[in-house]
């Protein structure tokens, strides 16, 4: 097979690291069809640092070596773009999404979409997000064994649309719920969610122009929802606003649901994991905030050990180099793409012993470096939900197993499986309701 590469450009050579020598068309395809044993043959082949050709992205630098990571998290947004990485979020978040921004245009987006999304404003979510799964999970029934995905895409929803519209826009958020139970949550295999929503953008635009319109017809300058932060700023266009929400939905629905439903999985595994959640929780005083259960260690440790085992999103953004960079004792040339891979990270043996075992104890022994541990990325693309996430993922789960005792009821072996960018339970995973508390 391959493997290292020469280039000489102009007067410096650079030798890029190993990797498949296979066609670019069928690497792409193993990436979409096999996205983990694609990363971990590479490794296994190629070492900490491989090359592979994605698509029109050219040559890709996959990195599972901690220090490189953190040189990656640190370079200069100066020396790179991520819109070519991202140019697919295009068609589904349009063009003006913080997703396919850089430099200027990019740093003025994430000033106005990180605050409303900051500590300080998360108490203000966290009753919410409660109540919406007391909603949610009334409807579950006990007599069969159910797939839990659906209903956590449904939940994560609603959490968004309230978050984003706040107490009004009733009508608008009924109609775009109802039409994503009628017609996007069909199936929800590998593309068709997104493929979906691409299809319904133009009723969608529609309908939140209409709303944009109301908003500022009756502005009310005390409301403190993100819309009316949107609607307030006279420098952003219908579209802008519009690209936005669309961003809201695609960047925080599909996650934090994955993340939930590999959680309810992985506790359901184990029923010691599943018992010391519960002590934990039943140690809170009846009438407990919602933030006291955000900073129970077990169930913190148990989300972080959740999104180590199968980070949601495998990678974060590429990095497109438009300078020459030096990442340890490599020299990389313009037009190479750089890729901290979660994953590999995630699985190293000497940072994570027993590394395929689901142990949310390692998070209560060691603290890890923000470039050994990294679901929501790093650097100027950090996520803009990295706050967020996390205390979804803990309130929806204490809410769920205070209400609810269930047996894992999964048919057969459940495997990652791609959803768009992401990593999904297959479909096989079930749970069942053993008991239930009214
Ligand atoms: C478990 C849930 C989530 C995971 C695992 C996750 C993961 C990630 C990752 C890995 C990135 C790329 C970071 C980088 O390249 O350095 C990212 C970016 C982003 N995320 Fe999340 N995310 C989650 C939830 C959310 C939520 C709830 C929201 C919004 C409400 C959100 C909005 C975004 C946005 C807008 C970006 C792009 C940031 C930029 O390009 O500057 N994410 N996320």
């Amino acid at each position: 097979m391959s493997t290292e590469k020469i280039y000489v450009i102009m007067t410096s050579t650079f030798t890029l690291p190993p990797g498949p020598s296979t066609s670019p068309m069928l690497q792409s395809k193993e990436w979409i069809d096999r996205p983990i044993d694609f990363w971990e043959d590479c490794l296994q082949q190629y070492g900490e640092f491989f090359t592979v050709q994605l698509g029109s992205l050219g040559s890709v630098i996959v990195i599972s070596n901690p220090e490189a990571a953190r040189q990656v998290f640190a370079l200069s947004p100066k020396l790179f773009e991520c819109h070519q990485y991202n140019e697919h979020y295009k068609y589904v978040m349009g063009e003006n999404s913080v997703l396919v921004q850089d430099g200027e245009r990019h740093k003025q987006q994430r000033k106005l979409l990180v605050p409303p999304l900051q500590v300080d404003r998360l108490k203000i979510y966290a009753e919410k997000i409660c109540q919406i799964t007391r909603q949610i999970t009334d409807k579950w029934t006990s007599e069969k064994p159910f797939s839990v995905r659906l209903s956590m895409h449904e939940l994560s929803l609603k959490v968004i649309l309230d978050i984003v519209f706040g107490s009004s826009e009733v009508t608008l958020k009924q109609q775009i719920i109802g039409l994503f139970s009628s017609q996007i949550f069909q199936d929800l295999g590998s593309w068709s969610p997104w493929a979906r929503f691409g299809k319904l953008h133009p009723l969608f635009r529609k309908m939140i122009a209409a709303a944009i319109n109301k908003r500022r017809e009756n502005f009310d300058p005390n409301c403190t929802d993100i819309f009316n932060l949107l609607v307030s700023m006279d420098t952003l266009s219908d579209a802008e606003i519009q690209d936005h929400i669309f961003t809201f939905y695609i960047a925080g629905v599909d996650t934090v649901a994955l993340g939930l439903s590999w959680a309810l999985y992985w506790i359901h595994q184990t029923p010691e994991i599943r018992q010391k959640i519960r002590q934990e929780l039943n140690s809170l005083p009846p009438d407990a905030e919602p933030m006291a259960i955000t900073k129970l260690p077990y169930l913190t440790a148990t989300c972080q050990e959740v999104l180590r085992m199968y980070p949601v999103v495998s990678t974060p953004i590429g990095r497109k180099l438009t300078a020459p960079v030096q990442i340890m004792d490599y020299n990389f040339e313009p037009g190479i793409t750089l890729l901290p891979c979660t994953y590999l990270v995630h699985h190293r043996e000497d940072i994570y012993p027993n590394p395929h075992s689901f142990q949310p104890e390692r998070f209560l022994s060691r603290q890890y470096a923000p470039y050994e541990y990294f679901p929501f990325g790093g650097g100027n693309r950090l996520c803009i939900g990295a706050g967020l996430a996390p205390m979804e993922l803990k309130l929806v789960l204490a809410t769920i197993l205070s209400r609810f005792e269930f047996i894992s009821a999964n048919e057969g072996e459940v495997k990652p499986v791609r959803h768009g960018t992401m990593l999904a339970p297959s479909d096989n995973m079930k749970l069942q309701i053993i008991h239930r508390e009214y």
